[in-house]
């Protein structure tokens, strides 16, 4: 990333890139900070466990939703006017759920902060990576990743820090901190240089590259220009031509392998895993402390490594340190003592686990689906992709619970390892390299491979 924060354009998208991943902090934080707050909401409200299921998972209903209609709002009204929207929204759900007077108003608040979520993590990674240059694009789309990941760790801190008062309100209300922060800083942003090009506002497009960019500009825009020309006008009609049909295949599978190897059972269950090892609660919530900041750890190391050794080693390596995890992970749940040690052998799994995730499919995945769709239709693309990826997220919480305690801790943790197989397979087989190359050179070559013609001046 050194060579882009030389000159002044360099900085200038640096800080672009940091305050739009301000998105990726509400995205985690805000599906964090639910699993303290319930404890206090129950006893508030007396909740009944349907209704406290619809206020846990309800959010992440809200973010299918939202993913569902964000990816074509954010095609039609252009990404910076949607993180605006997303950020008025992120900030009416916190509202909402923070004075809620009823479980009813705290329900709706809570769909409301969930189409935000949806919203947000399509147009974090879409807005960077069509405004950075090529060369450090993977490193500052991931920057959302990172974001999504500190979000996570802070909410765990502020679910700490107000555990003992039970303030639920204050945990739910904080997030309407970083929506206003990324609300007024957006205002100054500019618009993405190529939804721009798109509409045909060439000059604006052109501003902005100067802005964001060091050298020179006329090769990527005249790439831009022929991706822009090759264009059939059918717009989400595309999405269906055979010539699709690959890079849908590939975020597809991505999006559901992301969640149904095991991540969120981690990330929301932690404490519940480890206290039946013998832990207490608080060494518990410690040890989850630890496993939030070893994923926060290994985002960077992902950020400083995608745009050197590029996205399929990353995803090969992550998804195979992943099945390594769970294999032994399902081994000690299965023969260790659980009076002798079994807590921190448990946690260091546990943390390995994550951590092969953050270098792999929790960036990656993210990354990808904002790089492998053409510009005509790629918010519409990742709209799809990014439901895909909400619906297995809201499978794998819900059942989660119930594989436990129907087939035991062991036998979970090696279904989560099977499906790593397949996710490995899958990616060896299918996924392609995008380091380095324009946005607009990977959309050529996903149309001449399957009969698409466009002829855009490739950068490779
Ligand atoms: C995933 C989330 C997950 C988070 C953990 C994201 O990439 O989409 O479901 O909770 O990573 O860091």
């Amino acid at each position: 990333m050194r060579a882009v924060i030389r000159g002044e354009g360099g900085r200038f998208v640096y800080i672009v890139s940091a305050l739009a991943a301000l998105n990726g902090l509400l995205f985690g934080f805000d599906t964090g900070i639910i699993s303290g707050a319930i404890l206090f909401i129950d006893t508030a409200f007396e909740l009944t466990p349907l209704v406290e299921g619809i206020v846990v998972s309800g959010a992440m209903v809200g973010a299918a939703a939202g993913a569902a209609v964000g990816g074509q709002i954010s095609d039609r009204i252009g990404r910076k006017r949607f993180i605006l929207l997303s950020a008025v929204v992120f900030f009416l759900g916190s509202f909402l759920m923070a004075v809620a007077p009823t479980v009813e108003v705290l329900v709706a608040g809570r769909m409301i902060d969930g189409i935000a979520i949806g919203f947000a993590s399509i147009v974090g990674p879409l807005y960077i990576s069509e405004i950075a240059p090529p060369s450090v694009r993977g490193g500052l789309t991931s920057l959302n990743q990172l974001m999504v990941t500190v979000g996570i760790l802070s909410s765990y801190f502020v679910n700490y820090a107000f555990s003992g008062s039970g303030s639920w309100r204050i945990m739910l209300g904080a997030g309407m901190v970083p929506a206003v922060v990324l609300a007024v800083g957006m205002l100054r942003m500019p618009e993405s240089p190529r939804w721009l090009y798109e509409r045909g506002r060439t000059d604006e497009a052109r501003a902005v590259l100067r802005r964001t960019r060091d050298g020179d500009i006329e090769s990527e825009l005249s790439e831009i220009e022929a991706t822009v020309e090759a264009q059939s006008g059918n717009g989400v009609r595309d999405l269906l031509s055979p010539w699709m049909r690959p890079a849908l295949v590939v975020g597809l599978g991505l999006a559901i392998f992301q969640q149904i190897t095991g991540i969120n059972a981690v990330m929301y269950y932690a404490p519940t895993i480890l206290e039946s090892t013998a832990f207490g609660s608080s060494q518990s919530i410690l040890a989850s402390v630890f496993i939030g900041t070893v994923n926060v750890a290994m985002t960077v190391v992902a950020i400083l490594l995608v745009d050197r050794v590029g996205r399929r080693p990353l995803l090969l390596v992550g998804t195979g340190g992943m099945i390594g995890s769970l294999t032994v992970a399902g081994l000690v749940f299965q023969f260790a003592d659980p009076t002798g040690g079994l807590g921190w052998l448990a946690t260091l799994t546990l943390v390995s686990f994550v951590a092969f995730f953050a270098i792999g499919l929790g960036p990656v995945f993210w990354l990808l689906i904002s790089e492998i769709y053409p510009l005509a239709v790629r918010g519409s693309a990742m709209g799809i992709v990014t439901v895909a990826n909400w619906l297995a997220n809201l499978a794998v919480a819900l059942s989660f619970p119930v594989l436990l305690d129907g087939i035991g801790t062991p036998a979970t943790f090696w279904l989560f390892g099977v499906c790593s197989v397949v996710a490995l397979l899958f990616t060896y087989r299918t996924v392609p390299e995008t380091k380095g190359r324009t946005l607009e050179a990977i959309e050529a070559d996903l149309r001449s491979a399957t009969g698409g013609a466009a002829d855009v001046p490739g950068d490779d």
